[in-house]
């Protein structure tokens, strides 16, 4: 059984994420959903609220599971037996960054590889910041992101 990780910030997830998401399910029979600490990032939602939010946007899809952890990546994937790192890719900007985590990644643990997939053009522009911004500024997400992220933001 292929079974991957995809982890990231998610904060919140957006609709970029699970096409992402939903492509990587082609490939492998399981994807965890792994939400993951940046130390560089300030939170918006805190881990409990981003896994929420997920499980429920990824309900109807199958071989998906949502976790979070406070380590490392690649020592997640290590213990639960995964062999992958999944990761997107949106425009050349992202493809530096990308490449030093992977190379990270790869210095920690080199028996897990990474997978990249390009975003859909459609999603390109769409970050979890962008998302922020627009909804402080009373602008409509609702296409952009799941309904969970909308009920989630209402409550807050
Ligand atoms: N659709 C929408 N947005 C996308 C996207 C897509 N397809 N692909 C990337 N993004 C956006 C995210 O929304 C996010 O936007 P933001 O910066 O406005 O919040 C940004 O791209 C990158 O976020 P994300 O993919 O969540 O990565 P990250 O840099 O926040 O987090 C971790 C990377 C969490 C995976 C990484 O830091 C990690 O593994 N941390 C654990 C510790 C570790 O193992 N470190 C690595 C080795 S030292």
């Amino acid at each position: 059984m292929k079974k991957a990780i995809y982890p990231g910030s998610f904060d919140p997830i957006t609709n970029g994420h699970l096409d992402i998401l939903k492509r990587a399910l082609e490939v492998f029979d399981e994807v965890v959903v792994l939400v993951a600490d940046n130390q560089n990032k300030k939170q918006r939602f805190t881990v409990e609220e981003r896994v929420l939010m997920i499980k429920d946007a990824v309900k109807e899809y199958k071989g998906v599971k949502v976790d979070s952890t406070h380590g490392l990546t690649v020592a997640y994937a290590k213990k639960v037996g995964a062999t992958h790192l999944i990761r997107g890719l949106r425009a050349v900007t992202d493809f530096e960054y990308e490449f030093s985590l992977a190379e990270a990644n790869r210095f920690i643990d080199s028996s897990i590889d990474m997978v990249f997939f390009m975003a859909n053009p459609e999603h390109s522009y769409i970050s979890s910041s962008a998302i922020d911004d627009m909804h402080k500024a009373n602008v409509d997400i609702s296409k952009l992101v799941p309904e969970s992220v909308i009920k989630t933001y209402q409550k807050k």
